[in-house]
């Protein structure tokens, strides 16, 4: 066991955890943020994305010691004040989504993606979003809810 300080979502969390405990098992069952999901466990399927310092990381593949000192965020601090991000509304306005278990992972790889640089064509949202394994087959809606969003890209600030 070890106490570590985690920066998630804008706050300041202290948790005791094992040193070799997953950030995705902090994440859930120390700070009951479960809207980051588990899905292979292995860095296979992307269910569990979170940023950290704003790059798509696989939660379930990192000991939480290691992401002390960065700035996490999950889905639920994408929301602010009540409004949800253009990926969020996108995902939304297109039903991009079945059962939803890839989608907080979707929309966390689609902020980083949109967040680091304008993915301007088909075959690069598609690249940068190979990963990311949704067993519902909703890819179609997926694609478009990206495109939707990709000419909102500003860097990050309206994401
Ligand atoms: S649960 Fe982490 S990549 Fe599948
Ligand atoms: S919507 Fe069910 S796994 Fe993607």
């Amino acid at each position: 066991m070890g106490e570590l300080v985690l920066n998630v979502n804008g706050k300041p969390y202290t948790v005791n955890a094992p040193t070799e405990e997953s950030l995705l098992s902090v994440l859930r069952n120390h700070l009951n943020l479960t809207g980051t999901k588990y899905g292979c466990g292995e860095g296979q399927c992307g269910a569990c994305t979170v940023l950290m310092d704003g790059a798509a990381t696989r939660s379930c593949s990192i000991p939480a010691a290691a992401a002390a000192g960065a700035k996490i965020t999950t889905i639920e601090g994408l929301e602010q004040n009540g409004k949800l991000t253009v990926v969020q509304q996108a995902f939304l306005d297109e039903g991009a989504f079945q059962c939803g278990y890839c989608t907080s992972g979707m929309i966390m790889s689609v902020t980083a993606l949109l967040g680091n640089k304008h993915a301007s064509n088909e075959e690069e949202i598609l690249g940068a979003m190979n990963g990311n394994v949704c067993r519902c087959g909703t890819y179609p809606r997926i694609l478009e809810a990206i495109k939707r969003v990709s000419g909102h890209a500003t860097g990050g600030g309206a994401l």
